[in-house]
């Protein structure tokens, strides 16, 4: 399995530079925030004062302390990268990749609040599975849904972020390829990421079609954009965000799936850790840093330096 380590800072540094340029993030975004806030016990205030500043610190410390990672002062989190506006690699102005995202902005959150130096392992969203499967990571943060046929292998934080499930096409196939019924064909393609729950809403959604699963969400998009696939079950955001650097997309339906929401996978059996993590989401939440994360992130991900998709090599694919 191919995997890459890397240190964020600079990834995070730059999303934030390049959102600083303004622009409001949709409504439908800051609502998620909100209703994930909702569902979440309310998290501690940002200290302002010096005697607070103190206090947190302090805080950050004992948790530091208590918290058991896998790697000794590290936060170690494995993503998949092919996932905007949770993950994905954003172009700088050097036309180098870097990673950004709500979610490694939250685990650079998550790190600082508990002390630790943060730590991403890049895989495939299999790869994310399997890396907590196997305990070599922490945590895994790639827009995971709280599936409980994954019960089995990580535990799972609060949900801080609320999301959909949707079919997508090419413009000039909406018509064609609009209900699950017209996609239930074996001579219809119909794309979803290896190891996700679209897999599962491709199965029992349309168990006739030709189901092809790829590793990458953004080779899902390739192909439908190249005509050798024609359709596809995505996230309903990555989908949108996509949509904004390829508008030929066409999100044609909603998808039902009753385990909307996600939420970090934390190493099974961690428990210091898992309460950490949560405390820490209630925190982002709650001060607002979470909805702001959002914003940025969509605002980075639609930005005119964003291509979205690497070749083999980690380069842009033109
Ligand atoms: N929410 C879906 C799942 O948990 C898909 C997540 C895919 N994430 C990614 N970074 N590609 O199965």
């Amino acid at each position: 399995m191919k995997k890459k380590i890397l240190a964020l800072g600079t990834a995070v540094c730059m999303a934030a530079s390049l959102a600083a340029c303004g622009g409001s993030s949709s409504s439908q975004t800051t609502e998620a925030a909100t209703t994930a806030a909702e569902t979440t016990a309310a998290g501690s205030e940002a200290g302002s004062t010096e005697g607070e500043a103190e206090e947190t610190e302090a805080t950050e410390a004992a948790a530091a302390a208590e918290v058991e990672t896998v790697a000794e002062g590290k936060l170690t989190v494995a993503t998949s990268p092919d996932f905007a506006p949770y993950e994905f690699y954003a172009i700088g102005e050097d036309g180098t990749p870097a990673l950004a995202g709500f979610d490694m902005a939250l685990a650079q959150y998550i790190a600082d609040d508990l002390g630790l130096e943060l730590e991403v392992v890049t895989v495939d969203f299999d790869g994310v599975l399997s890396e907590l499967q196997t305990k070599s990571v922490d945590l895994g943060m790639a827009g995971l849904s709280p599936d409980p046929k994954r019960e089995g292998i990580m535990d799972f934080s609060d949900l801080y972020y609320i999301g959909g499930q949707s079919l997508v096409t090419v413009k000039d196939n909406a018509e064609t390829y609009n209900s699950f019924e017209a996609i239930n064909k074996p001579e219809v393609s119909v794309g979803a990421q290896i190891g996700s729950i679209q897999m599962d809403l491709a199965t029992t959604n349309s168990p006739d079609a030709d189901i092809v699963p790829l590793p990458k969400v953004t080779d899902i998009i390739t192909e439908l954009l190249s005509g050798k696939m024609d359709a596809a079950y995505i996230e309903t955001d990555v989908a949108k965000s996509y949509q904004k650097n390829y508008p030929e997309l066409e999100i044609v339906m909603e998808v039902p799936y009753d385990q909307e929401g996600s939420a970090i996978g934390v190493c099974k059996g961690n428990e210091g850790l898992l309460a950490a993590v949560n405390a820490s989401i209630a925190k982002a939440i709650e001060d607002g840093s979470m909805e702001r994360f959002i914003a940025e992130a969509n605002e980075q991900a639609s930005g005119e330096k964003y291509e979205g998709l690497l070749n083999e090599n980690g380069q842009v694919q033109e």
